[in-house]
C-alpha cells in the first residue's frame, strides 16, 4: 500500500515532466482507462439535477462537467462534484483514476468507500 501511494505522485511527475509515455501507460493504465473509470463511476449513481449529462460521446471526457485533466496526455486530475445531490454508490473503478490529485465528492448521498489506490488524495470524504 505505502508502495501504491508512493508510486502514484513519482508516477505523475515523471510521466509529467519527462514524458515516458510507454512506461506511464504500463504502469498507470491510459486515458480510456480513466474514461471507462468515469463511466463507471457515473453508472452507479442517480443524478437528479443532470449534472452528469455532458458525461457522454459528445464531448472528450476532458470537457465533462466536474472534470479537470493534465493537458498533455489527457488524463484526469481533478473531479469535483460537490453538493450536486448524486446519489448511490461509489464505484471502486475510480480507483483507476491514476492521475487523480483533487476529488470532491462533499455534500451528496453517495455511500460506499473511496478507494484506497487513490489514498494520497487531500481529505475527499462525501456525507
Ligand atoms: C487517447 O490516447 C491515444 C494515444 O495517445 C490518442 O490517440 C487518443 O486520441 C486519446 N483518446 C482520447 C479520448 O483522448
Ligand atoms: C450529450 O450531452 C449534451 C448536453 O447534455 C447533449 O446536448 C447531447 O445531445 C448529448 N449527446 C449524446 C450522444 O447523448
Ligand atoms: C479498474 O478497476 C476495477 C475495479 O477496481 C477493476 O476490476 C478493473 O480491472 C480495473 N482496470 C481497468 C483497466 O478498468
Ligand atoms: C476529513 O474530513 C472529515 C470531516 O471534515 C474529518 O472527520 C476527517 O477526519 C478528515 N480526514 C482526514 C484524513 O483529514
Amino acid at each position: 500500500m505505502g508502495i501504491h501511494i508512493f508510486s502514484q505522485k513519482f508516477k505523475f511527475s515523471l510521466c509529467a515532466t519527462i514524458e515516458l509515455l510507454l512506461f506511464c501507460s504500463v504502469l498507470g493504465g491510459n486515458n480510456e482507462t480513466d474514461r471507462l473509470a468515469l463511466l463507471e463511476f457515473k453508472s452507479k449513481i442517480s443524478d437528479p439535477l443532470g449534472v452528469l449529462s455532458s458525461w457522454n460521446s459528445s464531448f472528450h471526457f476532458c470537457q465533462w462537467y466536474g472534470i479537470k485533466c493534465e493537458e498533455h496526455q489527457q488524463r484526469v486530475t481533478v473531479l469535483h462534484l460537490s453538493s450536486q445531490r448524486l446519489e448511490g454508490s461509489i464505484s471502486p473503478h475510480l480507483g483507476n483514476i491514476t492521475f487523480l490529485q483533487e476529488l470532491s465528492l462533499r455534500n451528496n448521498r453517495l455511500s460506499g468507500e473511496i478507494p484506497p489506490q487513490i489514498g494520497n488524495l487531500n481529505n475527499a470524504t462525501n456525507t
